[in-house]
């Protein structure tokens, strides 16, 4: 069985972009592959965050998951800093990357933009994220679109590792969905939906109630000509919207063009609200049980446990391979 392994920042409550792009393809892939599931808490605390904050969005991620479908029986869902191996491995990783490579990466470029301080971990981020995945002997990633060039990067690391220090890691793939790849900001349709974007109609995340799904579907950023069309250049709020939909409601968009033909925006976006709402209605009924449950506690234990069984036999590899620390009679 091949391995999948991906991972989740607690930077926010997750958003309908986390999810299609990522966590809807988790559950249909957990069937087919030997998966670990991880809330990367490590990659939050590359930009300043509240600890009270953090330690809920932690809880409600894993919440999350498993609301959304992510069966413990069937994948490893685990919290990354209740593995040390992570960080370890991260570090070696990092002594291995570039500078120049790092500072090349569109999503640090994006996040130090305009800050006076930037910590150095949103720099060396990217060594820690492969380290999450060449720890497990990853055969496939699948992440949205926007961290397609750490994968790539990932797969540079590991290659150059492998050639200087002996072939130890497996040279792991993005899988990335063909459409919703990319969800859009509703308020700036041109720019990615982020759960930790300071406009907070610019999202809509997998705990919001029905009343704020309408308004924010509502206020959503369109244009005035009037036409429900997939034109990502000249229309990209209603091109955005029409992928929420048709993912959604597993319709193409072939099939809402011709149902929206002569409908208004107001028409559309109240349809698209009520879609949201049914979608995530049955995953907030799961969640707000599994909150008051021991389950959530007992499927973390677990998973840490087998993450650090699996991940401290490749860091043992990776230090023999480096020559850390001293050899050990067996
Ligand atoms: N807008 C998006 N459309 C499709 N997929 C997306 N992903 C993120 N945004 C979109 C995918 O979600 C997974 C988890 O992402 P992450 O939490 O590790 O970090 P991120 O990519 O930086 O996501 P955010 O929401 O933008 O977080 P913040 O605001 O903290 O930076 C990944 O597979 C990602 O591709």
């Amino acid at each position: 069985m091949k391995t999948i392994f991906s991972g989740i920042q607690p930077s926010g409550v997750i958003t309908l972009g986390n999810y299609i792009g990522a966590m809807k393809q988790f559950v249909e892939l957990q069937n087919e592959y030997n998966c670990y599931f991880c809330i990367v808490d490590q990659h939050a605390i590359t930009v300043p965050q509240d600890r009270l904050e953090l330690r809920k969005n932690i809880r409600s991620l894993a919440a999350l998951y498993l609301a959304v479908g992510i069966d413990p029986n069937k994948a490893t869902l685990f919290i990354q800093s209740e593995v040390p191996a992570h960080a370890q491995a991260g570090w070696m990783l990092q002594c291995i990357a570039y500078i120049g490579e790092l500072e090349r990466m569109t999503q640090f470029k994006d996040k130090s933009a305009g800050k006076e301080a930037v910590s150095a971990g949103l720099l060396t981020y990217p060594p820690l994220m492969a380290a999450d995945i060449l720890l497990y002997s990853t055969d496939i990633v699948p992440v949205g679109e926007d961290q397609k060039q750490h994968i790539e990067l990932t797969r540079d690391l590991a290659e150059r590792f492998n050639k200087r220090y002996g072939e130890i890691f497996t040279i792991p793939e993005a899988r990335i969905p063909k459409v919703g790849a990319r969800i859009m900001s509703l308020a700036e349709p041109t720019k990615k939906m982020s759960k930790s974007d300071p406009n907070k109609k610019a999202f809509i995340t997998l705990l919001d109630d029905a009343k704020t799904i309408e308004k924010k579907i509502k206020s959503a950023v369109t244009d005035s000509d009037g036409i429900i069309k997939h034109d990502k250049e000249n229309k990209p709020g209603i091109t955005n919207l029409l992928n929420i939909y048709s993912i959604l409601a597993n319709k193409t968009i072939d099939e809402l063009q011709k149902e929206y033909e002569g409908k208004g925006y107001g028409e559309f976006k109240a349809d698209l609200a009520q879609v949201i709402i049914d979608t995530l209605t049955p995953i907030q009924e799961k969640y707000y049980n599994l909150m008051e449950s021991d389950l959530l506690d007992q499927v973390l234990d677990e998973g840490a446990e087998k993450a650090n069984k699996v991940a401290n036999k490749m860091l043992k590899k990776m230090e023999n391979a480096m020559g850390l620390g001293r050899k050990r009679k067996k």
